[in-house]
């Protein structure tokens, strides 16, 4: 029925308007108490067996919403309502800024993909941050909060950038991840390279336990799937060597070639990052990677291509303790969080494994140790 619905509805308007269209919706929906509750006993039933702890947090399921579809945080609730078991909003640049000018959002509907390059398009940290502070939270979900760089700030004057909005945002966070891996800021994907990184990473920690004494929040960085696989390792390494709690994996890409795109070429010929299912196999095989290199000592979350429950199953047999989606949601709808949840417990009973976390990684140690 959705399909039918964004075929005649959504597929005729400028993406980036239907997103707002559907966005408002579900904040609607949010608002109104005897419509949340009905929409979430739908949409977001629990299922014991798919229990998830990670960042010291239980939740729900392993399955949340990715950065930049809740970039202000407006739509926490909203997102849970729909049956996302934690949502990561941002990406927060410490300036409030436009992002790149419209069009700046493409379908590329036979690929099941989308091109964007919106380039941070955000409230600003400072604002942000108020409205996490002011948010009477309704359902419990887990928020990640996944900050960037201000476009016009110079590179050289990055960690300071990310610092202002770590200190204003930690407190507000049950994990903060530091992205460096969209391609629409320029500069923004060099600061990977480990000796960009590991000031990065350890100014952000040092001002997260300066704005939040009385807790450690979790924090982790955000790669891209165009990282060479030395690169991966490199950042696998200064992971565990900054004691970072986790990798999120991947972002979207700038490769076109070798992805089988069907999709006008025109479109594919847009400037940006590359999500939805073409991102799938390089996504899982940097996953896999990097759990072949930090086993259990590194949280990971498992994102990019994700489009239905053998998806994400895939992933966590790979690695991934937490899967995350977006572009999927787009061309699935509403009823696409329950249909995974209810696959994944599917699979898990079908299983040797008792609970998700015995599950975690197995796929990646049989061949590691075969
Ligand atoms: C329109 C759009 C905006 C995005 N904005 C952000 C962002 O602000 N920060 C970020 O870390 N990732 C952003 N992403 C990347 C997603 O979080 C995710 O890593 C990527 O889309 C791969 O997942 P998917 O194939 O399920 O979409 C964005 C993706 C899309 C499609």
């Amino acid at each position: 029925m959705y399909e039918l619905f964004f075929r005649v509805v959504f597929r005729r308007m400028d993406a980036e308007q239907a997103h707002h269209l559907a966005f408002r919706w579900i904040r609607a929906a949010a608002r109104i108490p005897g419509v949340r509750g009905a929409v979430a006993r739908v949409l977001a039933p629990r299922r014991a067996g798919l229990a998830t702890t990670a960042f010291g947090r239980t939740m729900p399921g392993p399955f949340g919403l990715a950065a930049g579809f809740d970039k202000n945080a407006v739509a926490i609730d909203g997102m849970a309502m729909l049956g996302f078991d934690h949502v990561e909003i941002g990406t927060v640049t410490a300036q409030p800024q436009p992002g790149n000018p419209a069009p700046r959002l493409f379908r590329l509907v036979p690929d099941r993909a989308l091109i964007n390059r919106m380039g941070f398009n955000n409230d600003g940290s400072a604002a942000v941050a108020a409205r996490l502070a002011a948010r009477r939270a309704v359902f419990p979900v887990t928020v990640g909060v996944n900050i960037g760089k201000t476009k016009v700030v110079p590179e050289g004057e990055a960690v300071r950038d990310y610092v202002t909005s770590a200190e204003r945002l930690a407190a507000h966070a049950d994990y903060l991840v530091v992205n460096v891996s969209s391609p629409n800021t320029p500069g923004l994907r060099s600061l990977q390279a480990t000796a960009a990184l590991r000031p990065l990473l350890e100014g952000v920690r040092a001002a997260a336990d300066r704005a939040v004494p009385g807790r450690r929040v979790p924090l982790l960085v955000k790669i891209a799937p165009d990282l060479a696989d030395e690169d991966v390792d490199a950042v696998a390494d200064l992971a565990l060597d900054l004691g970072l709690d986790g990798i999120i994996a991947t972002n979207t890409t700038v490769a076109r070639e070798g992805l089988g795109l069907t999709g006008d070429p025109r479109t594919v010929a847009q400037t940006g990052g590359l999500s939805g299912a073409p991102l799938a196999d390089r996504s899982l095989e940097v996953l896999r990677r990097l759990y072949a290199r930090v086993g259990d000592r590194l949280t990971l979350v498992g994102v990019g291509g994700v489009q239905d429950a053998e998806d994400a199953w895939r992933r966590i047999l790979a690695g991934a303790t937490l899967v995350q989606g977006y572009s999927a949601f787009v061309y699935r709808g509403p009823f696409w969080m329950r249909a995974v949840h209810q696959g994944l417990a599917a699979r898990l009973a079908a299983s040797p494994y008792a609970t998700l976390a015995d599950a975690v990684g197995a796929d990646t140690r049989k061949a590691t140790t075969a």
